[in-house]
C-alpha cells in the first residue's frame, strides 16, 4: 500500500481541506497516523472492530492490548461509557482536553476488538488542534495507540512514524514534532479509589491535589512479581525499547556519572559500541574522557524536565540508527514529570537498574 504524507502548514490552526481526506479514510475503516500533544497516534474508527484489527496488524501488536478511544468533545464520551464516576467528572473538568486517559465501564457500542476483550474502555480527549479537528471531521471516536511498530519507542515526529509505518497505512498527517513526548497519563476511575496505571504529563501530584487519595498500580513502581499483571495490559511489554541493551544508573549526579564512565570504559574495552544518555549538567564530564567509541546523546537540562521528556524517545531511536551495542543512561528523581520519565526509561532498560 502507498502511504500518503500530508504536511499540515500551521499545526496550531489546521485547515479542514488539509484534514478532509484523512477524515474520510477513518470513516471508511482505514488507518491514519496523526500528531497529538503526547506522541503520534495510529488512528482507526473505534466503533469498527475490523478497523481496529488493522491497527494490530500494522503495529504487530498483541491483540489483548486494548486501544484508547480518542474523542473531540465531551458529547463524544457519552455513547462510549456506561457511567461517568464522580472522580472522572472532576478530572475531565481539570484536564480535558489534554494528556489524560481515563478507564470507564464500556457501553455496548464499543466493540471488543477495540478493548482487547475487556468490559472497560480507555478514553482520551486530545488538545492538539490537528488531532481534535480530525476526530471532529471523522465524526467517530478514533482508536489510536502510539504509531510505532510494537516494541519500538513511541514516535514523536512524522519521520519516526514514516520509519515504522510506511507502506502499512493509508496516510500520515505531518504536524511536526509533538509537544510533550511521552504518552498520556492513564487513570482507572472504575474502582472506589482512582488508580494511576501509567504516569505522564498529568502528574501523580496533580492528581492527588485534585482528588485527594489516588492509588498507584504496583506495575509502575517496580518489576512485576510472577503471576501479577499490570492493570493496563500494555504496561507488561518491554516496550519503548531501543535495540541495544540498556542499563539505567540511578543516584547522586557525580556518583552516577562516574559509574557510567566506569561501565562504558569496560564495555568499550570489550570492543562494544557504547551509547551514553546524558544531560547538559554532565555532558562535558563524559566528553572530557575523550573515548572515541562512545556515542554521547544529551536529552537536555535537568532543570527543565519537559525537555527531557520531549527528547527521550528521539534519543532512543537515534541509538538504533547508530547501532549501539549497549547504552548507559542517567536516572532522574522519581517525582512529578520525573515519574513518567523514569517509568519509560526503566522499561527501555528492561528493569536493569544500578543504584549508586
Ligand atoms: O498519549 C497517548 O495515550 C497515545 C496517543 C496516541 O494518544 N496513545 C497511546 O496508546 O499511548 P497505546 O496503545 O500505546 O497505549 C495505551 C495503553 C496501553 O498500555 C493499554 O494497555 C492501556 O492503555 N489501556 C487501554 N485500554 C485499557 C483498559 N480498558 N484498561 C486498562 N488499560 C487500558
Ligand atoms: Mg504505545
Amino acid at each position: 500500500m502507498e502511504t500518503k504524507r500530508i504536511i499540515i502548514k500551521d499545526k496550531t490552526d489546521p485547515k479542514d481541506n488539509e484534514l478532509m481526506e484523512a477524515a474520510e479514510i477513518l470513516k471508511h475503516g482505514g488507518l491514519v497516523a496523526f500528531p497529538t500533544e503526547t506522541v503520534y497516534g495510529l488512528g482507526a474508527n473505534a466503533l469498527n472492530g475490523e478497523a481496529a484489527r488493522k491497527i494490530y496488524e500494522a503495529k504487530g501488536r498483541p491483540s489483548d492490548n486494548p486501544l484508547i478511544a480518542h474523542i473531540a468533545d465531551e458529547e463524544g464520551l457519552f455513547p462510549l461509557v456506561k457511567e461517568i464516576p464522580e472522580a472522572a467528572r472532576k478530572l475531565m473538568k481539570a484536564f480535558w482536553p489534554g494528556p489524560l486517559t481515563m478507564i470507564f465501564p464500556k457501553s455496548d457500542a464499543v466493540p471488543y476488538g477495540t478493548t482487547g476483550g475487556l468490559e472497560t474502555v480507555a478514553v482520551r480527549m486530545p488538545s492538539d488542534p490537528v488531532a481534535n479537528r480530525l476526530i471532529k471531521l471523522a465524526g467517530v471516536p478514533v482508536a489510536a495507540p502510539s504509531a510505532n511498530t510494537s516494541g519500538r519507542p513511541s514516535p514523536t515526529t512524522a519521520d519516526h512514524v514514516w520509519e515504522d509505518m510506511n507502506g502499512k497505512i493509508e496516510m500520515i498527517l505531518d504536524g511536526g514534532p509533538v509537544g510533550i513526548g511521552v504518552e498520556s497519563t492513564i487513570v482507572d476511575v472504575t474502582g472506589e479509589v482512582p488508580m494511576l496505571l501509567r504516569p505522564g504529563a498529568i502528574t501523580m501530584e496533580m492528581l492527588t491535589d485534585l482528588l485527594g487519595h489516588v492509588e498507584i498500580d504496583p506495575a509502575i513502581t517496580g518489576p512485576m512479581k510472577e503471576g501479577v499483571h499490570p492493570k493496563a495490559p500494555g504496561m507488561k511489554y518491554r516496550h519503548y525499547a531501543p535495540k541495544a541493551d540498556m542499563v539505567l544508573v540511578e543516584g547522586e549526579l557525580q556518583a552516577m556519572a562516574e559509574e557510567i564512565c566506569r561501565l562504558a570504559s569496560e564495555a568499550g574495552q570489550q570492543g562494544k559500541r557504547v551509547g551514553i544518555i546524558c544531560t547538559e549538567e554532565t555532558e562535558s564530564f563524559y566528553a572530557g574522557k575523550n573515548h572515541e567509541n562512545w556515542i554521547l546523546l544529551c536529552m537536555g537540562s535537568r532543570e527543565k524536565e519537559e525537555t527531557i521528556a520531549h527528547n527521550l524517545y528521539g534519543v532512543l531511536r537515534k541509538f538504533d540508527e547508530c547501532q549501539a551495542d549497549c547504552i548507559y543512561c542517567e536516572g532522574f528523581p522519581r517525582t512529578e514529570l520525573g515519574q513518567a520519565i523514569m517509568n519509560r526509561l526503566t522499561k527501555a532498560a528492561g528493569h536493569k537498574i544500578i543504584r549508586v
